[in-house]
C-alpha cells in the first residue's frame, strides 16, 4: 500500500467516539450483562499456598438460602487442556483447568463454586463450605538470583562479542543488581465473566483484551468447537494485560452455566484480582556495564530471574530492549525462572521492557556517575547506528531526537551534577533522566468497511478497546479514507465472531488494524463507484469506474468538486442499501527475517523535590519525548502517555505486593493498602511527540502508544533521588526509608 502522507483526520485531535456512552453510564462492561433467570456464582479460594485438598464439605452450603449448587472437582463436569499457544492464538495462563486435581499450589486458587440466586447468598454459601487441607511450607522465597531453575543454566537470549573478557578489561564499570517487587493490575473494573448457555451455543460477556483467542481457548476447554462460542467485550475498563488471557474464573462461569442451563455471572472481588489473574512477577536483574574512561560502552550484561507458578513458565524478557538499544561490540542477556508457590505472573503493561529499563538505564546513570559524564551525553555517545543484536537497519528511530529535545524542554543545561546541589524554595531538586523503547508490531488482523444509503458508514473488526481510543481511531481511518465524517461512523467492535482482529496488547492494535481498515474501506468505495457507474438513473451513468473517485463523503469525477454526488444519492438512485468492502493485514511478529528493526524510542525526564526535614518526597515535573511514529490522534494518545507517566510513578516509589511469608497470601489486597498513584502524586506531564511516519510498518506509518510512557520513568525517578540524596535506590520500590 502506498505512503499516505496527506490527510484532513489523521493527526487530527479527534473526541472520542466513545465518550458520551461512557460517561453517560450507557456503555456496557462485561458485568453490566444481566439476563432474565441470571444466577451468581461465588468462588472458594485455597487459604493455603501449598498442599492438598483432604476434605472439602459443602453440605451445609447446600442447604443455604438461595443456593442452586455448588460445583468442585467432583461434579464441575468435563474442562479439557488447550494445546500449546502457536503464534498469537490459543493463549492462556494457567494451563491447568480449574478443579483438575485436589493439590493446592497457590493461594486463592479456586477449589470450588458456589451458584445461588444473589451475589450476597453466594458469597455467604462459599463462606460456609468447609474445606480441610494437607498443608506444605510453601515457597517464597524471594532471592532469585543463583535460585535452582525451570532449566538447567540460564537461557541466552542475545550475545555478541566477548563479554567476559571484555568486562575483565573494562576501565570503568557498574557490577549491580536491581530488583523490583510484585505488581498487581488493579484495573478499576474487576474481571468477570456473565455466561449464557443455550444447549448448544456459549454467549460470554467477558473483560477480555483478546475476544478471539477467547473464544478459541473457552472452545477448547469446553470441548465444543469455536462456532459454539462467542465472546463479547464491549467496553473494558481497562486490564494493562491482566485481561489479555483468560483466566479460570471464565471456564467457571461457563461450566456453571452449561450444567444448569441458566445464566451464570462470575465477578472476581478485588482480593481474588490479587490471587488469581496474574501480576508482574518478583525480579532480579544482574546488570554489569564496561565503559572506556570517554564514556564509549565496551560491553553490556544482563542476567534476569523472574519467578514463575509451579506449572506454568511466565517469562518477563527483561532482556528485550537492551540488545539493541546502544552500540556495544560485546553484550550478553541472559534470562531464567524459579519457580515459587504464586499463581500465574503475566504480561503487565510494558512486559520486559519497563523492569527491563529500570535496571538498565539506573545501571546507564550510575556508570554517568562514575564516567562523570552528562547522562544525557553519555546516552547520546553511545546512540548506535543500526540494530547491531540483528544487523538489520532500524526502521525510524529517532532517539537522539528524543533525548535532545527533551533536554532543552526540561532545561537540562541548568544541571549541576554534584548531589543535592539544586534547591528552590528552600527543597533539595533532583533531575533524573532515562532512555526507553518499546516493540512496534503489527498482527494479522482483518475488517470490514459497509457504506450506506443513509450516508453513514459501518466498520467492523473483531479487536476491542481497552479504552485506548481503538473505537475512534478505526472511525478516523474509514473518515480518512472516505471523508466521511467521523460522527457518521460506527465502530463495532468487541465481538468475536467478527472478522478476526488483534489482541490490546503489545500497543499494536492501531498498526494492525491500520492496513486492514483501509483495504475494507478502499474495496467498499470501488464497489461504491461500481454503483455509480452502472446504476441506471446515476449521474455517473456509462462512466468507467476508475475515472470516479469518493471524495468528502461524495462521489464525483477524479479531481472535479463540480457535480460531486453524495455517496447517499449514488446508493439510493440505485436502489441499493449498502456497499461493502473486506480487508486484511499481514502480521509481522512471525517474520523470521524481519527486514527492518521496529520499535518505538523515548526519553524521560524528571525532577523530585526532597525535603529531608519532614521525609516528603514528591515528583515535581516530567518531560516526556515520545517517538512512536505518526500519532493517529493527539488526544487520547496524550493521554495513554500521561497515564503510563502515573503508572511509572506508583512502581517507583509505591507499588508493590507482599506475601505472607507463612500462608503464601499476597497481604496488602486491596486499594487502601496496595498503594498506587493517584492525582495527588500527579506532577506536571509535558509531553511531545515526535511524530515522524514509519512508513516501513504501515501506510500511515503508525505505531502505537500504549505501553512506551511508562518504559524509562521508573529508572529517571531513582537517578533524581540519587542526585538530589546520593542514595542509590536498586530495590524498587524506593522507601522514604531509604533515604533518611
Ligand atoms: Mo499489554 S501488557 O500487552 O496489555
Amino acid at each position: 500500500m502506498d505512503q499516505i502522507t496527506e490527510s484532513k483526520i489523521i493527526g487530527v485531535a479527534t473526541r472520542r467516539v466513545d465518550g458520551p456512552l461512557k460517561v453517560s453510564g450507557a456503555a456496557m462492561y462485561a458485568s453490566d450483562h444481566h439476563f432474565p433467570g441470571l444466577l451468581y456464582a461465588w468462588p472458594v479460594c485455597a487459604t493455603i499456598a501449598k498442599g492438598s485438598i483432604a476434605n472439602l464439605d459443602s453440605a451445609q452450603a447446600e442447604k443455604m438460602t438461595g443456593v442452586v449448587a455448588v460445583y468442585h472437582r467432583a461434579n464441575i463436569g468435563k474442562l479439557y487442556r488447550v494445546p500449546p499457544a502457536a503464534g498469537m492464538s490459543l493463549i492462556l495462563d494457567e494451563k491447568r483447568p480449574p478443579f483438575e486435581d485436589d493439590e493446592i499450589r497457590y493461594y486463592g486458587q479456586y477449589v470450588a463454586v458456589v451458584v445461588a440466586n444473589t451475589v450476597e447468598q453466594a458469597r455467604a454459601a462459599a463462606e460456609s463450605v468447609k474445606v480441610t487441607y494437607n498443608r506444605d511450607k510453601p515457597d517464597a522465597n524471594s532471592k532469585l538470583l543463583g535460585s535452582p531453575l525451570t532449566t538447567d543454566k540460564p537461557e541466552e537470549k542475545s550475545k555478541r562479542g566477548d563479554t567476559a573478557t571484555a568486562l575483565k578489561s573494562a576501565k570503568v564499570k557498574v557490577d549491580e543488581v536491581y530488583t523490583t517487587p510484585v505488581e498487581t493490575h488493579n484495573p478499576i473494573e474487576l474481571h468477570a465473566s456473565v455466561a449464557v448457555y443455550d444447549g448448544q451455543k456459549f454467549t460470554l460477556y467477558e473483560t477480555s483484551q483478546a475476544v478471539v483467542n477467547h473464544r478459541d481457548v473457552l472452545a477448547q476447554m469446553l470441548g465444543v468447537p469455536p462456532e459454539q462460542v462467542q465472546v463479547i467485550t464491549r467496553f473494558l475498563g481497562s486490564g494493562f494485560g491482566g485481561k489479555l488471557w483468560p483466566w479460570p474464573q471464565s471456564a467457571l462461569a461457563a461450566a456453571c452455566a452449561r450444567n444448569l442451563n441458566r445464566p451464570v455471572k462470575l465477578v472476581v472481588s478485588r482480593q481474588m484480582m490479587f490471587q488469581s489473574v496474574g501480576h508482574r512477577p518478583a525480579i532480579e536483574q544482574h546488570i554489569q556495564l564496561a565503559a572506556e574512561p570517554d564514556g564509549r560502552l565496551t560491553a553490556v550484561q544482563q542476567d534476569y530471574v523472574n519467578h514463575t507458578s509451579m506449572l506454568d513458565d511466565y517469562d518477563e524478557g527483561c532482556g528485550e530492549i537492551t540488545p539493541f538499544i546502544y552500540s556495544t561490540q560485546n553484550l550478553l542477556v541472559t534470562g531464567g525462572l524459579a519457580r515459587r508457590n504464586v499463581g500465574n505472573p503475566t504480561a503487565m503493561r510494558g512486559p520486559g521492557a519497563v523492569p527491563g529499563l529500570f535496571a538498565l538505564e539506573s545501571a546507564m546513570d550510575e556508570l554517568a556517575v562514575s564516567l562523570k559524564m552528562d547522562p544525557v551525553q553519555f546516552r547520546l555517545k553511545n546512540e548506535p547506528e543500526m540494530d547491531e543484536s540483528l544487523n538489520i537497519p532500524f526502521s525510524s528511530r529517532h532517539m537522539k531526537e528524543c533525548l535532545t529535545v527533551g533536554a532543552e524542554k526540561f532545561g537540562w543545561a541548568n544541571r549541576t551534577p554534584q548531589i543535592g546541589s539544586m534547591k528552590k524554595d528552600g527543597v533539595t531538586l533532583g533531575w533524573g533522566v532515562a532512555a526507553c523503547s518499546w516493540l512496534a508490531a503489527r498482527s494479522e488482523t482483518q475488517a470490514s468497511v459497509e457504506l450506506r444509503q443513509d450516508g453513514s458508514a459501518r466498520v467492523a473488526c473483531g479487536t476491542q478497546d481497552i479504552g485506548g481510543g481503538t473505537y475512534t481511531v478505526l472511525a478516523q481511518i474509514v473518515s480518512h479514507e472516505t471523508g466521511i465524517p467521523v460522527s457518521k461512523i460506527n465502530v463495532v467492535l468487541g465481538d468475536s465472531a467478527l472478522p478476526s482482529g488483534p489482541i490490546s496488547g503489545g500497543s499494536w492494535v492501531t498498526a494492525s488494524v491500520t492496513p486492514a481498515v483501509l483495504e475494507a474501506a478502499q474495496k467498499a468505495s470501488q464497489s461504491l463507484l461500481l454503483v455509480a457507474a452502472k446504476s441506471d438513473g446515476s449521474p455517473f451513468k456509462g462512466k468507467k469506474p476508475e475515472d470516479l473517485e469518493l471524495a468528502d463523503g461524495m462521489v464525483r469525477l477524479k479531481g472535479q468538486a463540480q457535480g460531486a454526488v453524495p455517496m447517499a444519492e449514488v446508493l439510493q438512485i440505485a436502489k441499493i442499501n449498502s456497499v461493502s468492502g473486506q480487508g486484511k493485514s499481514e502480521g509481522t511478529l512471525e517474520d523470521s527475517k524481519p527486514k527492518y528493526s521496529f520499535h518505538s524510542y523515548g526519553a524521560q525526564f524528571v525532577e523530585i523535590g526532597w525535603q529531608p526535614e519532614i521525609a516528603r518526597l514528591r515528583i515535581n515535573r516530567v518531560v516526556t519525548v515520545i517517538d512512536a511514529g505518526r500519532i493517529m490522534n493527539p488526544r487520547p494518545a496524550r493521554n495513554q502517555i500521561e497515564g503510563a507517566v502515573v503508572m511509572g510513578i506508583g512502581m517507583a516509589l509505591f507499588e508493590e505486593t507482599m506475601y505472607d511469608s507463612r500462608s503464601g497470601a499476597p497481604i496488602n489486597n486491596n486499594l487502601a493498602d496496595y498503594v498506587m498513584a493517584v492525582n495527588a502524586d500527579t506532577p506536571q506531564i509535558d509531553v511531545t511527540f515526535l511524530d515522524y511516519p514509519d512508513y516501513n510498518l504501515n501506510a500511515l506509518g503508525v505505531r502505537g502508544v500504549g505501553e512506551i510512557g511508562l518504559a524509562g520513568i521508573a529508572a529517571a525517578i531513582p537517578s533524581a533521588v540519587y542526585h538530589a540524596t546520593g542514595v542509590r535506590v536498586r530495590n524498587l520500590p524506593v522507601r522514604i526509608e531509604d533515604l533518611l
